[in-house]
């Protein structure tokens, strides 16, 4: 998976989270919620979430990570020219909340969009970054996953609130070199929008969302707010997520024994467990902080990549498994060789100082 075998000539050098200070326990939700922490705990594995404070947005967040990875790669955010931020809570319907990133983080001549493919977008987004910097068009790319999805969420459904949380992840994408370790050998992105209804959350330009009215139309009033088929989301999952892995692994030319750890997406624990399971991988070799985070959508993977990285688990040369999935559908899997970062516990101290844009 290097430069000399089969690949793409493009690898991950630095990785960077941050999460809001405000957490959320199950016994928090009990008080306003007919829930109780049992049953969360029992059918999600999560504990608690982050909650973004007011003045926080997923362009703010997605800069700290980005500051982040950045000092876990030890790079000049001057010689960035490329930022792609995945996030289906953006600050506004436009500019790219990417922009914001691009600003804040310090990368004066990158060119900065963002990308929506729900929980599945940071995949989505590190393939493009991985395809730029593969041909050559990028030498540097800073790909970020960030969400504030406890702004979108129905605070009376508990069968959706109790599952999303706030924050970001990032990564940073450059060439891989000759005789270093560090490579990504296999890309799959999957998508089905006939089954968009199971899983989606309306915006201002939804037909009958407050706003969208024009003089030629009466709108009806409707909240934006996440909707889901759990059960129908659930069984699509996992078999997506564990056939994807697989095909991925063969395209990679591995077996599920050269795969030193698995970073799912974290949705829950159950999806996790049931999707390694079929592909026959001991959960001694997958990552898993749903807990402490539930589901962040784009951000869950970077953020589980940079922790990660900061306790050990990942080492250069190890072979790793990225498996995403999310509204639309849509899916991915994604086999790469760890490359190593340069400052491993800096992904996890998002500096304070960032530029507001
Ligand atoms: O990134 C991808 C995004 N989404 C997902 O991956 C989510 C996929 N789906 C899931 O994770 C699970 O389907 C859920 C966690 C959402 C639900 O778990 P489940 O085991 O599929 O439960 P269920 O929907 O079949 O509901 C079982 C019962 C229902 O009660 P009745 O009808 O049996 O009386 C629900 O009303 O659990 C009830 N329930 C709750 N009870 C206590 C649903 N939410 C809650 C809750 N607390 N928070």
């Amino acid at each position: 998976m290097t430069p000399t075998s089969s690949g793409y000539g493009a690898r991950i050098t630095g990785v960077g989270r941050y999460v809001p200070d405000r957490i959320v326990t199950n016994a928090e939700l009990e008080q306003t919620l007919d829930t109780t922490n049992e049953w969360i705990v029992e059918r999600t594995g999560i504990r608690e979430r982050r909650v973004a404070a007011p003045d926080e947005t997923s362009s703010t967040m997605g800069a700290r990570a980005g500051l982040a990875a950045i000092e876990s790669a030890q790079i000049d955010p001057a010689t960035i020219d490329l930022v792609i931020a995945a996030t289906c809570t953006p600050d506004g319907m436009f500019p790219a909340s990417a922009t914001r990133i691009q600003h804040a983080v310090g990368a004066g001549r990158a060119g900065a969009f963002d990308v929506n493919a729900a929980c599945n977008g940071f995949m989505s987004a590190l393939s493009t970054a991985v395809q730029f910097v593969a041909a050559g068009t990028s030498q540097r790319a800073l790909v970020v996953g960030t969400e504030t999805m406890t702004r979108i969420v129905d605070w009376t459904d508990r069968s959706t609130c109790v599952l999303f949380g706030d924050g970001a992840g990032a990564a940073i994408v450059e060439r891989a070199v000759e005789g270093e370790p560090g490579g990504v050998g296999a890309m799959l992105l999957r998508s089905d929008g006939s089954q968009a209804g199971l899983l989606w959350a309306s915006g201002p330009c939804t037909p009958g969302a407050p706003g969208a009215t024009n003089p030629f139309g009466a709108a009806l009033a409707q909240e934006a707010h996440i909707v889901m088929n759990g059960a129908a989301v659930f069984r699509s999952a996992v078999n997506a997520l564990s056939e994807t892995s697989a095909e991925a692994i063969a395209k990679a030319g591995l077996t599920i024994d050269d795969i030193a750890l698995c970073v799912p997406h974290q949705a829950n624990r159950r999806i996790i467990t049931a999707m390694a399971e079929r592909v026959g991988l001991p959960m001694e070799r997958v990552y898993v902080n749903v807990d402490r985070y539930g589901n962040t959508s784009s951000a869950t993977i970077p953020i589980a990549l940079a922790e990660a990285e900061a306790d050990g688990r990942l080492k250069p040369g190890d072979r790793v498994l990225l498996a995403a999935f999310g509204g639309g559908l849509s899916w991915s899997a994604m086999v790469l060789e760890w490359a190593g970062v340069r400052a491993s516990r800096a992904g996890l101290e998002a500096p304070r100082a960032v530029a507001r844009a």
